[in-house]
């Protein structure tokens, strides 16, 4: 078994202890166990003022060939990813550590044919298709950054993260599918390429084999430009610091941004907390449903199990077609051992009942995990008993995109469990929680803001393009502290609890949206004067999204008028975002200066009428009123 991975409570607390004492000795130890074509020079810089983190400094390193190359020596015929497609009844692919290495390395000598160079952006925008992962280990075989775009996207989104990090090729595909839906990818992606300038090729992936329109010396078969490829490649020498991926977020203010994630420390930090949050052995089936349009697929679907070794199992279909049993016939199948999924859809497959998930015995189950969003005691207890039959440790573990791995959880089977509860922090993370005014709330049964106070190795590094805005949204609001956005409590065994965003950015099944871009998006519509948009709390997304819009006084019918809002937001950013309840109202609650006052207009949405506060500091006090009579309830 690896040194590192943790084993004991003891071995816990003396690894934690150990990490804070001498964390640049805690993390180079850990770091001597991959590959590196040269050792670094300095563990740790930082500065969290001006925002400069180094970790690994000097190091040189290509993080495929600690995904790959040194798997082969022992385990090349060991599957490294089994793939399961949307539908049960078409056969499933596997890849083989050898098998994923060549198709890697030929992929990565189509990149270079595409006059792909090491520090160009790459974007995919992919089904959840086994060429997904060949596309990112490739970017990063041949140093290029990658860029995934979550196939869910509009083209507006797609288009505007290309542009915001200038790609020059885009990955894709016909199309893609998704329980009964088919989604024309590739006109999807025209479309948005109307208007990316610095686009000069894209490679098609042949998914779905509908007609698409192929744009000549632009557009490329995936499968074609294989059949030429020489399956030697070999990987490019990285800096530690250097670029791996950006990967676009949304939060308070405006247009996502583009967290940066380099080589070096994410590595580490990818695979310590894959190792020793799910406590993976050897040979072990380990399944994280997430996209890989998001963070959690990041680390915890390519990077962090394929660094172990690990069989890591990609699931294309969603969790209720053809059935609602759909995952625990996917856990029977492959015999996982190790499941990691979101509350949303714990409380979705709950509520189709339990008689689905009696059915499967599930006895290879040893481990699971949640992520994305707090989970409420019921889904908990009902994943516990139903799934886990009670003998599987739930790992609830608390982290973001910006984190690149999980910070916040309990080591399986190692440390204790609190339902709803993230509880511990992983060696070498140093939560606190503040106060507003930013006081450090020492001790334990304290609520507060967390934050952090020193860094880790995966921590963003800058958001592209514009370090002065990752400054500002990270390390402006407490001096010397990252900042997270979450409400958080510590209680009296030192356990920590997030009880979700105290910024304006809601998380939707355990999608993180801006109410900013949402309101934007909504303001597109030609009668709509002005919107405001609050979460409140959904039985199974977690929050909804409650839409507050004033429209033009010359509106028609209110009911074709809201399902043309709710079509403008799907066109703009994407199903996802799509608001669950509109509110047409003659006027928002506003200060004298302006500003909405979105603390009644969330009370508003989640019922809670009896007690709005203080409202008289507002413009027109009496249009809380109008407001509150005209709730949508729900
Ligand atoms: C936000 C980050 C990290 C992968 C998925 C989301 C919320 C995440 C938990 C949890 C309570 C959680 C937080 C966080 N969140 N995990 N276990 N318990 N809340 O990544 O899209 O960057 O969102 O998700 O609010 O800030 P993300």
């Amino acid at each position: 078994m690896n040194k590192f991975r943790i084993g004991s409570m003891e071995d816990y607390e003396k690894a934690y202890k150990s990490s804070i004492d001498d964390p640049e000795g805690f993390w180079s130890a850990i770091a001597k166990n991959f590959l590196w074509d040269k050792e670094w020079d300095k563990v740790l810089e930082w500065d969290f003022d001006k925002f400069d983190v180094k970790w690994f400094k000097g190091g040189k390193l290509n993080i495929t060939a600690n995904c790959l190359d040194r798997n082969l020596k022992d385990r090349a015929e060991q599957i490294a990813i089994q793939w399961e497609p949307n539908d049960p009844v078409q056969v499933g692919r596997t890849l083989t550590y050898r098998q994923l290495f060549i198709e890697v390395c030929k992929f990565s000598n189509v990149l270079k044919s595409l006059g792909v160079t090491k520090g160009d952006r790459i974007c995919i925008y992919m089904p959840m298709v086994p060429e997904l992962a060949i596309s990112l280990l490739a970017c990063a075989r041949i140093g290029a950054i990658h860029s995934v775009v979550f196939a869910g996207f509009s083209s507006n989104s797609l288009r505007d993260r290309i542009n915001d990090s200038e790609c020059s090729v885009l990955l894709t595909s016909d199309g893609s599918f998704r329980g009964d839906k088919k989604i024309d990818l590739k006109s999807i992606a025209d479309e948005a390429l109307e208007e990316c300038p610095t686009i000069r090729n894209t490679v098609v992936f042949k998914r779905t084999g509908d007609h698409v329109t192929m744009q000549s010396g632009r557009d490329h078969w995936w499968h074609e430009l294989m059949q030429a490829a020489d399956s030697k490649c070999d990987y490019e020498i990285m800096d530690a610091e250097d670029m791996l991926f950006i990967l676009y977020t949304s939060g308070s203010t405006g247009k996502p941004k583009g967290v940066v994630h380099t080589t070096g420390g994410y590595m580490v930090f990818s695979w310590y907390t894959f190792l020793n949050v799910f406590q993976y052995n050897e040979r072990e089936m380990y399944w994280c449903t997430a996209d890989i349009g998001w963070i959690t697929g990041h680390s915890y679907i390519v990077y962090g199990p394929l660094l172990a070794g690990a069989t890591t199992l990609m699931f294309e279909g969603v969790p209720t077609w053809p059935t609602p049993e759909r995952f625990w016939q996917v856990v029977e199948k492959y015999k996982v051992n190790i499941f990691y999924t979101a509350p949303t859809a714990i409380r979705a497959l709950e509520a189709y009942g339990v008689d689905h998930v009696k059915k499967y015995k599930m006895d290879s189950l040893r481990v699971l995990g949640t992520v994305g969003e707090p989970i409420n005691k019921e889904a908990w207890d009902w994943y516990n008993v139903h799934v886990g039959k009670e003998r599987c440790p739930i790992v609830d573990t608390w982290w973001q995109t910006e984190t690149g791995g999980i910070m916040i959880s309990p080591l399986a089977g190692i440390t204790p469990l609190k339902p709803g509860y993230a509880t511990l922090p992983l060696p070498g993370i140093r939560p606190v929680l503040v106060d507003n005014d930013g006081k450090l709330l020492e001790g334990n049964n304290v609520d507060g803001i967390l934050c952090f106070d020193f860094p880790w190795p995966g921590i963003l590094r800058t958001t592209f393009g514009d370090h002065e805005r990752c400054r500002n949204t990270y390390f402006s609001t407490y001096k010397n502290l990252y900042f997270t956005g979450d409400g958080c409590k510590r209680d009296e065994d030192g356990f920590y609890r997030i009880s979700g965003r105290v910024d304006d950015v809601i998380n939707v099944s355990g999608h993180r949206l801006g109410t900013a871009e949402i309101e934007n998006a909504i303001n597109e519509h030609p009668m709509v004067v002005e919107s405001a948009v609050v979460g409140y709390q959904h039985p199974i997304k977690g929050q909804g999204i409650y839409a507050y819009v004033i429209c033009d006084s010359k509106h028609g019918n209110d009911e074709s008028l809201i399902s043309e809002i709710k079509a403008v937001v799907n066109r703009i950013i994407g199903p996802i975002a799509k608001p669950d309840i509109i509110q047409i109202v003659p006027g928002l609650p506003k200060t004298r200066s302006g500003k909405i006052m979105r603390r009644i207009l969330r009370k508003i949405a989640g019922n809670e009428t009896d007690n709005l506060g203080d409202t008289s500091t507002l413009l027109d006090p009496s249009i809380v009123e109008t407001i509150k009579a005209g709730a949508i309830n729900k």
